[in-house]
């Protein structure tokens, strides 16, 4: 049985000085929780996040990071010094980093690689744009963004590797995929993963849908077959609405 996971991406949200009040919010909830929990906030928040979290079910995660260990890489955060912090996760490739600073898959598959060396949870995110979608070619680009996201990774480690399928039409936008939406395209993720690995390798990763999860539609999406969690991003910024969804699970 997978385990389901629940990340909130707080994106360029919250201030230092308003993280443990966030995280203190869904303790009561997310402590005993039937789902792992992850919350994403910016790079100046992840102490205070990790401190305020330390004595909960609560995980935390990084929005980013280098896959370089240390240098003269102005501006860049190491899996080391996430880790140092206590941070277990990290977004990767996220939409917003590939459309507004260049992430390319092969920054994706580099920074991916370096995660799990390094023993942090990488969650890949992948996802077409709209006109992709009505193109017809949402299979074709999705299928290449994991090949490519996965390029020299080994079964053993892949097993290690989130997928966050995330429809880059759907996200802050208030349109969410439809259940059969969802569930299709990470039903086919599997099956890319199972043609490039096996079926049990297939089998043992977790993919998240991502895109306008809120407290409404969070429970329909979380019970497809080939969803094991969700990516959300407005919604978790709102202790209620979030826990709501860690409830749904
Ligand atoms: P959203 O963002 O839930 O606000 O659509 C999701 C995401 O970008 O991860």
């Amino acid at each position: 049985m997978r385990k389901k996971l629940i990340a909130g991406n707080w994106k360029m949200n919250k201030a230092p000085s308003e993280t443990a009040d966030l995280i203190n919010s869904i303790k009561p909830v997310a402590n005993g929780a039937k789902c792992e929990v992850v919350v994403c906030p910016t790079f100046v928040c992840l102490d205070a996040a990790c401190e305020a979290a330390a004595d909960s079910d609560i995980a935390v995660g990084a929005q980013n990071m280098y896959f370089e260990d240390k240098g003269a890489y102005t501006g860049e955060i190491s899996a080391n010094m996430l880790l140092d912090l206590g941070v277990t996760y990290v977004i990767i490739g996220h939409s917003e980093r590939r459309q507004y600073f260049g992430e390319t898959d092969e920054g994706v598959n580099k920074k991916t690689i370096k995660a799990l060396e390094k023993g942090l949870i990488p969650i890949v995110c992948v996802g077409e744009v709209l006109q992709e979608r009505e193109a017809g070619v949402t299979f074709d680009i999705i299928r290449n963004q994991v090949k490519k996201a996965f390029k020299d990774i080994s079964a053993k480690a892949a097993t290690n590797v989130v997928i966050a399928y995330e429809p880059v039409w759907a996200i802050g936008t208030g349109k969410t995929a439809t259940n059969e939406q969802a569930e299709e395209v990470c039903a086919d993720i599997r099956a890319t993963i199972s043609g490039l690995y096996d079926e049990d390798t297939a089998n043992a990763v977790i993919i998240q849908y991502g895109g306008s999860v809120n407290a409404a539609n969070a429970k329909e999406l979380l019970h497809m077959p080939n969803i094991d969690g969700a990516l959300v991003g407005g919604a978790s910024l709102k202790a209620d609405d979030f826990s709501v969804i860690i409830k749904a699970v």
